[in-house]
């Protein structure tokens, strides 16, 4: 959601808070603020510069009226209470004091009602209050940091907080109840940050604050305490590893880049589930599994939100098959309100990219507090969600920048269906041959993804006429279905235009009186075992005028060369594997159509890469 950073320094700091910012722009994008102590006519001031739109508006805001100081923190906001105004923009001010936040403070109108004779606001945040509350107790007589420490027992909901204070020299607060908060340690610096990459120019050492934890950092010391305000000490973890992933280099968006990235990364993926070599999937101790075991699973529960949940899905369907493991898949925001019945030796297993996701944290919250054994399939291994699981299935995707998940998505199908496999080994319901199959099948992954982007051209074309579209609709049985969804979400939050998913066979229960003269519907159907009832609905449509896309192989196109106007051809592949492969033609798709019709591809509006709250 929100991207936070701050720097307590010995050198001026606002532009090393823009570039941060910049770094954090996914998190939310509507506007940014930077507020610094500056020394004006020789008196330390609290000033800040705030922007409507994206940092760049920022930049040029604070090119045209600098601020600098050698402490400040900054904000990129993406809007959850009040209109997206510079008045909502943070850092938002009361008194002598500047906060930016992260999160919903969901007493926010209670504590506003108990200050309202003595103070006045004037934004519409669920933010502001905090700093009112901290500029009152000061007033009181408490010291920054006890106003700070008091205020945040009064705060109930999901927060991120950085607090700056005129006056208290050189430091800065920061605090963490949900959201993730990050310390960076430097060289007579110390640094905030919503994440490690925010601090990536500025840090390799981080100190991730746990749940509850608070701090208060000057320029040559950190000091960390607990909910309890017990001063503790926390872990540094050393960075390592390029950045150059969150780096654009020479494609024009990062949704592009990220595509192309994919035989790559889903070979990342694969190295660390199966041995190509010997034929196998890797056992448990290799995957530091440790206590994992299949066979003593009796039902595997999945939560996810958004691509990954269509990803959770898709893996319902081989756990099932390959494992015979009964399997459900949740969204994660509806799960813990459903009050699901929870049965021992159920394994529930969250899949997040970020692994920051509220909804899909609380119900592995949830999971762990009814006494389930919890894992997390997870891209950031740094994440809240894969230090609180007790089994971390990593996908090693690399950092995936655009807001539109890509990458994550086929290395977490790619990881789901190794896994699959192994529980079917685990479980005796895959023999060493059978393994040995679905393994080599595992290793033609890469190059059956590299081939399927040469047809990047092709899908370029058709995705002219789909810009045209008020509508589009997707199709799929079986595996299928869930890509279908995971299309039609892909196609709305990149180009805007209306699109849905659809199980093949369902259509015609409703969905067909949707269907005119050119309605553009894909449909998703290699030529396996499901492929004659798919292109029966495919007909269906076809005869009610819509403009049908087929995504087959070459079986299928020859089969349906004179049924459909459109028809793209993947690689000839195994049907394990085939959605995996298949999504690359959906990614292609979404992304020319946006391109085409000039929206924002990598930051859609409204949308924000990682959704830390309910
Ligand atoms: O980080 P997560 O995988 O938990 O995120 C879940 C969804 O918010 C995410 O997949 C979202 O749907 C993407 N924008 C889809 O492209």
């Amino acid at each position: 959601m929100c991207g936070i950073i701050g720097i307590v320094g010995n050198r001026p700091v606002a532009g090393r808070l823009i570039e941060g910012l910049k770094r954090l722009e996914y998190r939310g994008y509507d506007s940014a603020g930077i507020a610094v102590i500056q020394e004006i006519d020789g008196q330390s001031t609290l000033v800040r510069r705030r922007a409507k739109g994206k940092i760049v508006k920022l930049e040029e805001r604070v090119k045209l009226e600098p601020v600098d100081g050698f402490l400040g923190i900054a904000h990129t906001r993406w809007a959850t209470h009040g209109a997206v105004t510079k008045t909502n923009a943070h850092p938002h001010f009361a008194g002598q004091v500047g906060v930016v936040h992260n999160g919903i403070i969901e007493n926010f109108t209670e504590l506003r009602g108990a200050l309202k004779d003595k103070r006045s606001f004037h934004t519409q945040t669920d933010t502001e209050v905090v700093a009112h509350m901290i500029d009152e107790a000061m007033r009181t007589g408490l010291s920054g940091q006890d106003a700070f420490a008091q205020t945040l027992k009064q705060l109930r909901g999901a927060f991120a907080l950085g607090v700056v204070i005129d006056g208290v020299a050189g430091q800065i607060f920061a605090a963490r109840k949900g959201p993730p908060l990050a310390i960076g340690i430097g060289d007579g610096e110390n640094y905030i940050g919503s994440d490690a990459i925010a601090l990536s120019s500025l840090s390799k050492q981080i100190i991730y604050l746990e749940e509850g934890d608070w701090a208060v950092l000057t320029d040559d010391n950190i000091q960390i305490y607990d909910a309890k305000d017990t001063e503790v000490k926390r872990d540094i973890t050393h960075i390592t590893g390029s950045m150059a992933a969150a780096e654009k280099g020479n494609y024009r968006h990062f949704m592009r880049k990220e595509i192309y990235e994919q035989p790559e990364t889903t070979a990342h993926t694969l190295t660390h589930y199966i041995d190509a070599f010997n034929h196998k999937v890797k056992t448990e101790d290799a995957l530091k599994l440790k206590g994992l075991d299949f066979k003593t699973v009796e039902r595997v529960s999945f939560i996810a939100c958004g691509t990954a949940a269509y990803a959770a899905m898709v893996a319902k369907y081989w756990f099932e098959q390959l494992a015979h493991l009964p399997t459900d898949m949740d969204v994660a925001s509806e799960f813990r309100y459903r009050r699901p019945a929870l049965t021992d030796n159920t394994l529930a297993m969250a899949v997040s990219q970020s692994g920051e996701t509220a909804d899909t944290l609380a119900a592995l919250r949830y999971c762990k507090d009814h006494g389930l054994q919890t894992g997390v399939l997870v891209n950031v291994l740094s994440s809240t969600m894969a230090r609180e699981a007790d089994y971390v299935l990593p996908i090693n995707a690399g950092p995936e920048i655009g807001v539109a998940s890509t990458k994550a998505f086929t290395a977490q199908l790619t990881a789901l269906l190794s896994l699959a496999i192994t529980a079917g080994v685990q479980r005796g319901h895959i023999d060493t041959q059978a393994e040995k199959r679905l393994v080599d099948s595992l290793t033609h992954i890469p190059r059956h993804i590299n081939e399927t982007l040469k047809l990047d051209g092709q899908i370029e074309n058709l995705a002219h006429m789909l810009s045209k579209a008020k509508s589009v609709f997707y199709l799929g049985r079986g595996v299928h279905y869930p890509l279908a969804l995971e299309g039609a979400l892909k196609l709305k939050e990149i180009s805007y235009i209306h699109a849905e998913g659809y199980a093949a066979g369902e259509l015609k229960h409703g969905p067909i009186a949707l269907i005119e003269e050119g309605t553009p519907v894909i449909v998703i159907a290699p030529s396996d075992e499901l492929f004659e009832k798919t292109i029966s609905n495919l007909q269906e449509v076809a005869t009610r005028g819509a403009k049908v896309v087929l995504i087959t192989d070459n079986k299928g196109a020859k089969h349906a060369h004179n049924m459909v106007p459109h028809i793209i051809v993947c690689p000839d592949v195994s049907p394990v594997t085939a959605p995996i492969i298949y999504a690359i033609t959906i990614q292609l798709l979404s992304y020319h159509t946006a391109v085409h019709l000039g929206t924002d591809v990598d930051q859609p509006r409204n949308l924000a890469k990682s959704v830390t709250v309910e």
